[in-house]
C-alpha cells in the first residue's frame, strides 16, 4: 500500500487514463520498456528532465523540487498513477510525492529491494547506483526492513550514466570501468546485485559477464512494471481499452534536446517514437 492510497478515491480515477512516468532524462525509458511489455494496453505520458539531468549528484532538496514540478505537469493529463522511474528521485522524493498526491505513486527502489531480499541465498547483496542513491542508503533501509540478516554493500558508479548515454554499451572502455567498480563487490562474495540506476539494465550483459554466473542481477525496472501491473489490477484500474499506436498512446515530453531524446528512445523502445515535445518544466 503506498502512502497516498489512503486518501485516494478510486472511484474518481478513470481506468482508461494514461500512466504518468518520469525520470531525470532517458534512463526511465528502461522502465517504460518493461511497462509496455507487461501491460501493453496502457497509455503512457513520459517526461524526461533532459535539461537538468543528472539528478544523481544533486541535493535532496533540489531533486524533491524538480520531482514536484514534474508531478504537477503529469497531473495536467489526469493520469491515473505516477511511476517515479528514476532511482535517485525515488530515493529522495518518493515520500514527499506520496504525501502530496491523491493518486497512487510508485517508485523503482522498493520493488528491486523486495526481489533482492527474496533471492539472496548467502545474505550478501550489492547495490550499484548513483552517488545520491547510495548516499541515501535507501536500498539498505528497505531490504533490512524485510530481512535483518542480510548485509548490503553499496557502490556508486557515476561513470556508467555518461557511458550509456554515449552509446558505449558493449565497449572495452565500459568493460574496464565496470571491472574497477565491481572488483570490490566480487571480492566480498555477494550473490545478488541490484542494478539501482535506470541506465544500468542497458549494460546488463557486461555487468553479468564481469560478476559471473553465481551472481543474480536484479533489474528494478522489470520489478516495478510487475508491481505496477498488480497494483492497478488490485485497484481495478487496468486499462479496459486497447489503444493503437499513433492514437496518442505514448507521448513523450522533455525539458531540452527533444531530437537527441528521440534517437535514444528509439534505440531502447522499438516502437518508432516519432517525436517528443519540449516543455518549460520550471513553470509548473
Ligand atoms: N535516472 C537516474 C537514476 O536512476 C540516473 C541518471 C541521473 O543521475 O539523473 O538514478
Amino acid at each position: 500500500m503506498t502512502k497516498s492510497e489512503n486518501k485516494i478515491n478510486l472511484k474518481s480515477l478513470d481506468r482508461n487514463a494514461p500512466i504518468g512516468v518520469f525520470d531525470s532524462g532517458v534512463g526511465g525509458l528502461t522502465v517504460v520498456r518493461e511497462i509496455i511489455r507487461q501491460i501493453p494496453n496502457e497509455k503512457i505520458i513520459y517526461f524526461g528532465d533532459t535539461a537538468r539531468v543528472p539528478y544523481g549528484n544533486k541535493s535532496r532538496e533540489t531533486v524533491i523540487r524538480f520531482s514536484q514540478q514534474i508531478m504537477r505537469f503529469l497531473n495536467t493529463f489526469d493520469v491515473k498513477t505516477i511511476v517515479v522511474a528514476c532511482n535517485t528521485a525515488s530515493a529522495y522524493a518518493l515520500d514527499t510525492l506520496e504525501r502530496d498526491s491523491n493518486i497512487p505513486v510508485i517508485g523503482v527502489v522498493k520493488p528491486g529491494a523486495r526481489l533482492a531480499a527474496q533471492v539472496t541465498k548467502n545474505g550478501r547483496i550489492g547495490v550499484i547506483a548513483t552517488e545520491a542513491t547510495i548516499g541515501s542508503r535507501i536500498y539498505s533501509q528497505y531490504i533490512q526492513e524485510l530481512n535483518q540478516e542480510v548485509t548490503i554493500y553499496g557502490k556508486a558508479c557515476p561513470l556508467f550514466v555518461p557511458l550509456v548515454e554515449e552509446g558505449l554499451l558493449e565497449d572495452p572502455v565500459t568493460d574496464e570501468i565496470a571491472r574497477r567498480y565491481l572488483t570490490e563487490l566480487i571480492d566480498i562474495d555477494i550473490d545478488t546485485l541490484i542494478l539501482g540506476c535506470t541506465h544500468y539494465p542497458l549494460i546488463r550483459s557486461t555487468l553479468g559477464r564481469i560478476m559471473g554466473p553465481g551472481v543474480t542481477l536484479v533489474n528494478p525496472a522489470y520489478e516495478t512494471a510487475r508491481e505496477l501491473k498488480s497494483m492497478l489490477a488490485g485497484m481495478n484500474l487496468l486499462s479496459g481499452e486497447s489503444p493503437k499506436l499513433g492514437e496518442n498512446k505514448y507521448q513523450f515530453f522533455v525539458s531540452d534536446k527533444a531530437e537527441k531524446f528521440v534517437v535514444f528512445a528509439n534505440s531502447i523502445i522499438k516502437y518508432g517514437i516519432l517525436s517528443a515535445k519540449t516543455i518549460h518544466i520550471e513553470t509548473y
